[in-house]
């Protein structure tokens, strides 16, 4: 690999002590050098409203297209709500998948993580977070998941992942995340 990609780290929670948001700060650390994460947490993201779009894009939503659209890939950290994704994260999502054919999601190699303190670790979420992209043309990182179940365990209160075997998880998945992203340059 020969330069360094810059990687919108998309955090599915605003909870300050989000376990989502600290997994995204456990990736800075591990991931390898080619990856630069730029964590993009969503506070004060309007809802989606075409009338809206229509005028312009609001303050707030031109950051946060300038922000994923300088990435060259995004890794989404996607809290599990009811068997799916947040409706933050959709929200965002619905915003930054426009307009149609030039949006800042658009085709950009991606990869999903998720945390709970649940037993479950997202799968479920996940799941469907893989079908919301799908109409973006992101490339996934298939196989390397990364499901954080138990999280309280595995984070200690300042929400460092003190957890190895998730850490060696995780950095797995930024290894193979790197090459993904590389390929698809
Ligand atoms: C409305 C709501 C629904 C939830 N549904 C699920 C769920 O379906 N599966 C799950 O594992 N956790 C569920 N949880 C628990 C979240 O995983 C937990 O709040 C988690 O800490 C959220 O992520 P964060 O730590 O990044 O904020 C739910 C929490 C809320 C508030």
């Amino acid at each position: 690999m020969t330069r360094t990609y810059r990687v919108a780290g998309i955090s599915g929670s605003l909870r300050k002590g989000s376990y989502n948001t600290a997994t995204l700060r456990a990736a800075q650390e591990l991931a390898p050098g080619s990856l630069d994460i730029d964590i993009v947490t969503l506070d004060d993201t309007p809802l989606f409203n075409e009338d809206v779009e229509a005028v312009g894009w609001p303050d707030r939503i031109q950051d946060l297209r300038e922000r994923v659209q300088a990435a060259d890939a995004v890794i989404f950290a996607a809290p599990e709500y009811n068997y799916s994704i947040a409706g933050v994260l959709k929200n965002a999502i619905d915003w930054l998948s426009r307009p149609e054919g030039d949006a800042p999601l658009n085709g950009k190699p991606a990869a999903i993580v998720g945390a709970t303190p649940a037993f479950v670790g997202t799968a479920r979420g996940q799941a469907h977070l893989r079908q919301v992209v799908f109409y973006n043309a992101m490339p996934l990182l298939p196989t390397a998941e990364v499901l954080i179940a138990r999280a309280g365990e595995r984070f200690d209160d300042e929400g460092q992942l003190t957890d190895e075997e998730t850490r060696a998880v995780l950095k797995d998945m930024l290894e193979k995340f790197a090459a993904w992203v590389d390929r698809h340059a």
